[in-house]
């Protein structure tokens, strides 16, 4: 059986202040022992967040990193060397702002994922077909596509030592959820598409669902037989809220 995976990205939200607070109301959830947790907040707050969380079993993430491990001259970059060295498990591959606004490409995306896992970080790969893809039909191509371009480099074997994170852009910071229905299609999609090459392998990575998770909406989304939790946005920003949707996993 797999294990669900919450995760909350931050993105580019909190000061000191209102992130010493969210961590202090992180600390007072009852956190499921079943479900990974894992929160990646803004790099400058990994450290803040690492001390104040010790004693729950959340876990830290960088929300992206360089392309290379080793020490360079990649100004305002931080490798997941250094995130590894800051106390994060995890890494988001490819975020869809970080594809979009960033100009990340699979081929970056790659070069990110290899290096998150040269320095023992589970990368997660996020991949999503934007409203006009979907409109067109397009959904399983785009998302197969992305899949794809990491496959190629480093198999199923490679792939399952991260996790994927399905997440519909247009329902991203939108309100607009993608049914259960519309999202486990996907997820079972990917899921078959990795049993091609090696079933076992397949059965075990962990396939996240991303946009508009909220606590009325997490419950009927987790239930679906592929959807392995979520990649939550806005709504870890609210402690209570972000417990209510780990609990539902
Ligand atoms: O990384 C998280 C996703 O972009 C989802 O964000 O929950 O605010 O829609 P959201």
């Amino acid at each position: 059986m797999r294990r669900p995976l919450v995760a909350g990205n931050w993105k580019m939200h909190g000061t000191r202040q209102s992130v010493d607070r969210l961590l202090d109301e992180l600390c007072r959830e009852d956190w499921p022992e079943q479900v990974d947790l894992m929160i990646a907040p803004p790099a400058l707050y990994i450290e803040r967040c690492l001390s104040a969380l010790a004693s729950t079993p959340l876990r830290l993430a960088g929300q992206t990193s360089a392309w290379q491990a080793e020490p360079g001259a990649l100004t305002g970059e931080i490798s997941p060397a250094q995130l590894r060295d800051a106390g994060c498990e995890y890494v988001l591959v490819g975020h869809s702002e970080r594809r979009s606004l960033f100009a990340e490409t699979d081929e970056s995306i790659c070069r990110k994922f290899a290096a998150a896992l040269a320095c023992g970080l589970r990368p997660v790969l996020c991949v999503g077909e934007t409203r006009e893809q979907r409109d067109a039909g397009a959904t399983a191509e785009v998302v197969g596509s992305q899949l794809q371009a990491v496959l190629d480099v480093f198999g199923v074997g490679g792939l399952a030592q991260g996790v994927i994170a399905y997440e519909p852009v247009w329902a991203i910071g939108t309100g607009l959820t993608a049914s259960p229905d519309q999202a486990q299609d996907v997820h079972a999609m990917v899921r078959a598409r990795l049993a091609l090459l090696d079933d076992e392998q397949a059965q075990a990575v962990q396939i996240v669902y991303g946009g508009s998770v909220k606590a009325d909406n997490a419950e009927e989304l987790f239930a679906m037989p592929d959807i392995d939790g979520g990649l939550v946005g806005g709504a870890s920003l609210n402690a209570e809220e972000f417990g209510a949707i780990a609990r539902a996993a």
